[in-house]
């Protein structure tokens, strides 16, 4: 399967946004992971719909928006508006997930599904054919700079075992604690789709861009 880069600007300076993200592009990155948080489905917040609309146009990276916010169902629109190509919704935070899965295609945006570390990837099963995406999140949720848990590759293997079952190719992308040191063993054990903020964002992002898409090559 391809396997895609996707930097998570939750990491970047926003000072100089615009130039770290042409720095990822010019480098190879296809995605471009922005995480919504609302300070209630996770205790943070951070950045929203102005921010993704003013990046709209603005770079020829895949807009890979992750909701961490409470029934998104309530906002699908106004990310599809703003420019999300994938749209990303917690199976926690939504009282009707396949609702929420129906109003982002409606939009004519890429659906995606994804579960806390807590969370069995068993939950995924009615929903195979009903998302272009699964992320499984490899931290837990709201903060940038945590350490990678490790049952995760267990769950990244299920879920490929999964979907191989069904016959169908789904992306798997993961999100949280990915470093170089460990990004071999995640695409391994059946990931395509790779976040990484603090290993991109903190230090020469052209060179940790590069180091990524080799070990792609390599993996
Ligand atoms: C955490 C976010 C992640 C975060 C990953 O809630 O969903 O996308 O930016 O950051 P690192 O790669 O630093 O773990
Ligand atoms: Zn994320």
């Amino acid at each position: 399967m391809k396997r895609i880069l996707s930097p998570s600007i939750l990491a970047a300076d926003f000072k100089v946004l615009g130039e770290q993200i042409r720095t990822c592009q010019e480098n190879g990155a296809e995605y471009l992971h922005f995480d919504v948080m609302d300070g209630m489905f996770v205790p943070s917040i951070s950045f929203g719909l102005p921010v993704l609309e003013s990046l709209k146009g603005a770079t020829n990276l895949t807009l890979d928006v992750h909701l961490m916010i409470v029934e998104p169902i309530r906002y699908v629109e106004e990310f599809a508006r703003a420019g999300a190509d994938i749209l990303t919704v917690h199976y926690e935070a939504c009282k009707d997930l396949q609702a929420t899965l129906d109003a982002i295609h409606a939009c004519g945006v890429k659906a995606g599904i994804v579960i806390n570390p807590a969370t069995d990837v068993e939950v995924l099963r009615p929903y195979l054919h009903q998302a272009e995406m699964f992320l499984l999140m490899s931290v837990e949720p709201g903060f940038g700079g945590q350490a990678f848990i490790p049952h995760s590759f267990d769950k990244i293997r299920t879920l490929r075992e999964m979907l191989n079952v069904q016959g169908v190719e789904t992306d798997i992308e993961v999100d949280g604690g990915i470093c170089h040191a460990n990004v071999k063993a995640v695409l391994d054990a059946g990931a395509n789709v790779i976040v990484s903020g603090s290993t991109i964002f903190h230090g020469d992002i052209a060179k940790n861009v590069t180091g990524y898409l080799e070990l792609f090559r390599e993996a």
